[in-house]
């Protein structure tokens, strides 16, 4: 139980059980300053049942309120304020910290359920873009989150792999490309073959027929065709998984597109026999007009299946391989209606477990406030951003800490770790802009400022050098309560991220966490020798477990010294 449940229980026995617990933690608010209380009951709630003034019930809950636990309780107005006893709550929060570790904040909302997550999901032989870096982080942290409530995340990448551009990509590589090329930068010069098919079919149309029968004959299963579809793919994956090892993730399917080539037939026969299946200008559709939605468009005329025929045939195939307890898509916002036509037509089909398909949108990356997009020029290639962060944040280690061991791996963790956390920092569905000097520096609400301050409290404790905390971890310096609070409301903390499905709760978290810190470590001498320096070392240790584990809950590396 926390504390702000325990709180709730004594002011339930104190009004007679006349409110329910979930009414009073509702109620209850957190005073504007620390020095106000800790936690605030507006008495004047029940004014009304009981017919009182609000003073007067305030007054009356706090004579006949069990005062343990608590330093004071005392009637402010028609508030309740509560004061925690300080010794009391340092000593039982640090203790559970000490002896759980990076296991504190664990609990089990998921009963190991299976939770399928699409994410990252770039399309082949393209660049991965900023976007496909939104839905990478935020997927990875959502996997980490579940993992830590007792879920069991099934990381799928459903990677853009199939499609009509791949008969012109297969053209225009049989007339301009050369195998040397693909292997040494196999990204890059296949858009560039695509960009040129593009140039060149302005003035010769019969290119576009080529790729048409290409893609064709792609589809009936063409051997030579589909040797440089794989190859392609290959190359393209090895590529995008430079980038994920960097970011420190991988994936438990790479079922892309593709995969489904052979099982949307069935979806097709289902929505049939189910009698879904209208017939629309040559092409099939099911009418979506009772959800206020455009009708999905399953066939073409030309008998070719869309991208929501293969999500329909995912789904499914999901649902049967991993028998889910919710399924998860972190897509940008754009495909909103992509998504809300998805669980439509699954509801349509009558299958009960469409409530559990959750479209997890997210915003734009923008750049001088204007959005990213190829056409303007204003690409922003993943791999270039990386690598200018982690020269910063090398720029950063060499004037803070130039004799630092290891220094290149630091840099590594600390430009990589910068870029990530400042995604992760923002609501997942606001744009937000993208300003390298911002995200890496070591000041402000950085993630090179959270990890710097989880460096300084592991260095506080090399230099102390104690492996046993004792038990005596009651602290009484004032200064340690911001601090001490934030630590116990950890757990808290983890739970509203996994239902919100919001890593910025843990990312804005642990800069709450890093301010608090730096302040009590500016204001109070941890390793002077008196009766609480072991309590003070007991909290640095403390503090360094869970800024480190809140940072790999946002997937970034917690470097000891930086
Ligand atoms: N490849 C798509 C894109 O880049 C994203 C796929 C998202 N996942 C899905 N199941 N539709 O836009």
């Amino acid at each position: 139980m926390n504390y702000k449940e325990k709180v709730a229980q004594a002011i339930q026995a104190a009004v007679d059980n006349q409110l329910s617990m979930d009414e009073i933690l509702e109620k209850i608010e957190n005073p504007k300053t620390l020095e106000l209380g800790d936690y605030a009951f507006p008495a004047f709630i029940l004014a009304k049942t009981l017919k009182k003034a609000p003073q007067l019930i305030a007054a009356e809950i706090v004579e006949k309120i069990n005062k343990d636990g608590f330093e004071k309780i005392e009637a402010v107005g028609p508030y309740v304020n509560f004061f925690l006893d300080k010794k009391k709550f340092s000593k039982e929060v640090l203790e559970v910290i000490l002896a759980n570790g990076s296991n504190y904040g664990n609990q089990n909302l998921g009963n190991n359920g299976n939770v399928p997550i699409d994410m990252s999901s770039p399309n082949i032989a393209k660049p991965m873009s900023m976007g496909h870096l939104r839905s990478t982080v935020i997927g990875n942290s959502l996997g980490l989150l579940l993992e830590k409530t007792n879920y069991n995340p099934v990381r799928i990448n459903h990677l853009g792999d199939w499609g009509t551009q791949f008969g012109k990509l297969i053209v225009a590589y049989r007339l301009w490309g050369s195998e040397e090329e693909v292997k040494a930068d196999p990204i890059n010069n296949l858009l560039k073959y695509y960009v040129k098919f593009h140039q060149e079919d302005v003035e010769h149309p019969e290119l576009d027929d080529q790729a048409r029968e290409v893609f064709k004959k792609l589809e009936e299963g063409d051997e030579e065709s589909l040797e440089l579809w794989k190859w392609f793919r290959e190359e393209s994956l090895k590529k995008f998984t430079e980038v994920y090892d960097r970011l420190g993730i991988s994936f438990d399917s790479y079922n892309g597109e593709a995969f489904y080539n052979d099982k949307m037939e069935e979806v097709a026969e289902i929505l049939e026999q189910k009698g879904l299946l209208k017939e629309s200008q040559g092409a099939e559709i099911v009418d979506l007009e009772k959800y206020n939605l455009n009708p999905a468009l399953i066939r073409k005329s030309d008998g070719s299946t869309l991208y929501i025929t293969r999500d329909l045939a995912a789904a499914l195939y999901r649902y049967r391989t991993y028998d889910f307890v919710k399924s998860l898509y972190v897509v940008g916002m754009e495909q909103t209606n992509h998504f809300k036509q998805l669980k439509a037509v699954l509801n349509e089909m009558g299958y009960d477990w469409a409530d559990e398909i959750h479209h997890i949108p997210f915003g734009l990356i923008t750049s001088g406030g204007k959005k990213l997009s190829t056409r303007s020029g204003r690409v922003i290639l993943l791999e270039e951003v990386l690598d200018d962060a982690v020269k910063l944040a090398n720029q950063q280690i060499n004037e803070k800490n130039p004799d630092l061991q290891d220094k290149k791996a630091v840099a590594e963790a600390v430009g990589v770790g910068a870029v990530v956390f400042h995604d992760l920092k923002n609501e997942r569905v606001n744009n937000f802009d993208f300003n390298l000097e911002e995200v890496v520096r070591f000041e402000g609400e950085t993630g090179p400022y959270v990890q710097y301050s989880h460096a300084r409290a592991m260095s506080i404790l090399r230099k102390a050098n104690v492996t046993n905390f004792g038990n005596d971890m009651e602290i009484s310096d004032t200064n340690a309560w911001a601090t001490l609070r934030l630590l116990e409301d950890f757990p808290n903390t983890v739970n509203k991220a996994v239902e919100d499905y919001e890593p910025s709760v843990i990312a804005k978290y642990s800069i709450h966490l890093a301010k608090a810190f730096n302040k009590y470590y500016a204001n109070s001498r941890i390793l002077e020798e008196d009766d609480e320096k072991m309590a003070r070392l007991a909290l640095v240790k403390s503090v360094a477990t869970v800024l480190k584990e809140s940072l790999r809950l946002l997937g970034v590396k917690a470097p000891n010294e930086m």
